[in-house]
């Protein structure tokens, strides 16, 4: 995967600085390019070799001459990538920044470029605490300087309370919600529901279905690529979670409902997951056992709630603008599929055959049919990916 998108990262000099190993590894999987620039500090902590290994890149030091015409000038680096990424921004570097010193590479970057900028702080708990921490926070925010965290937690240094800088995927998410900024969903928030749920017997036991909750991931993916503020309401799926995302991870169908209503008021909402349509009425909370009777115990089922239904005839403005939701058949998909549209309310249905011999759930590929009230939409068999990414763009098309 290549996104097309670069983050220039400076790395600081604090311990935190390790951690950066495992940022560009994840920047990396998420299909982002690094550039890499250490501050002298920084090399204390990590190499400009290992850095270099995990992006892929060369690495700018203060080695690096400026001056060089045969080399890229400062201007030219700082402008290189579509965000700037400082991780650890230690207390000396928010210093400087936030007073506009040019007096090494990192900081000249910061000061010469136009794009973005997203610092992840790192100190210790005092040097958070302390008033011209505060000052020069509060200056590079006011300069448009994103931050994510710290974090509280453990120090380096054996003190407790914030000034841990935030987890690699915490930067990652804080770093695909800033590219993803400016699309055409920009200011939408947009409710995706996804996975399968589970429907409990009793602790140990319970009733589910196959869903890996790829596709839904991969609309919650699609639509934040787009600027969209994405809230994604998950039962137990086994597909990874997109980074980037919000996510209220449930269990059940009655607390998917739940979660949905309380995440209301939305632009739109995509019903992608895979509900189970009954829950075990007599589950128990202890475990049944075999009591060696032979008697096998009986479930007694109750109807789950239709989520999508349910918010489909939603009205005073709680109902999403648009409401999309899928229809998996295994015969008579198209028929199926719009008779469902209407019986559930919703403006779009997204239909697609999960007859076995399909490999469609569970696997990478889907076949889909775009079900609105004008008609219906072959779209030829693709990865799930691309079915997400071909379904974000009608929803920002017909959000515009
Ligand atoms: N859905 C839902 N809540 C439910 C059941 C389904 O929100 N309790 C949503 C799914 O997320 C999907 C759509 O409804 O967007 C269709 O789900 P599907 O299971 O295919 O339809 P059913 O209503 O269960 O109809 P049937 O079992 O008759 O095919």
């Amino acid at each position: 995967m290549n996104t097309g998108k670069r983050v220039l990262l400076i790395i600081g000099g604090g311990i935190a600085a390790y951690k950066c190993h495992e940022l560009i590894r994840l920047m990396r999987k998420a299909g982002i390019a690094v550039t890499p620039v250490l501050t002298g500090a920084a090399q204390e902590f990590v190499t400009p070799l290992s850095i270099s290994a995990l992006a892929e890149e060369r690495v700018y030091t203060d080695l690096f001459d400026l001056t060089d015409e045969a080399e890229m000038g400062h201007i030219q680096l700082s402008r290189v990538a579509d965000l700037v990424v400082v991780a650890p921004a230690t207390a000396s570097l928010m210093a400087r920044m936030a007073q506009g010193h040019a007096d090494d590479l990192a900081t000249t970057l910061l000061l010469a470029t136009d794009t973005p900028v997203l610092i992840a702080p790192a100190m210790n708990v005092r040097m958070w605490d302390h008033a011209a921490t505060k000052r020069n926070l509060a200056t590079l925010t006011g300069d448009g300087v994103r931050v994510v965290g710290p974090n509280e937690g453990d120090m380096a240094c054996g003190e407790f309370g914030f000034g841990r800088m935030a987890e690699p995927q915490e930067i990652l998410d804080a770093v695909l919600r800033q590219l993803a900024g400016g699309g055409p969903l920009a200011g939408k928030r947009v409710l995706v529901t996804s996975g399968p749920t589970h429907e409990p017997i009793d602790p140990v036991r319970y009733i589910a279905n196959r869903s890996s909750g790829a596709q839904g991931a991969a609309i919650a993916a699609a639509l934040r690529d787009l600027g969209a503020e994405v809230l994604m309401v998950s039962g137990p799926a086994t597909a990874p979670l997109p980074g980037g995302v919000e996510v209220i991870p449930v269990e059940t169908a009655e607390e998917m409902m739940a979660a949905v209503q309380g995440a209301l008021p939305a632009d739109a909402a995509v019903f992608a997951a895979a509900v189970a349509d009954w829950r075990v009425e007599n589950s128990v909370g202890s475990k049944i056992k075999k009591d060696g009777s032979g008697i096998i115990p009986p479930l007694t089922l109750a109807e789950n709630p239709d989520i999508l239904k349910t918010i489909s005839h939603l009205r005073d403005g709680r109902r999403p603008g648009l409401v999309v939701g899928f229809a998996a058949e295994t015969d008579d998909v198209i028929a199926n599929a719009i008779a469902k549209r209407l019986r559930k309310g919703c403006d779009w249905i997204v239909a697609n055959d999960v007859s076995p011999g399909t490999g469609i759930m569970g696997g990478a590929e889907n076949a889909v049919t775009l079900i609105t009230g004008e008609g219906s939409e072959a779209w030829p068999r693709m990865g799930k990916a691309e079915v997400a990414t071909r379904l974000a763009a009608r929803i920002a098309e017909a959000l515009a």
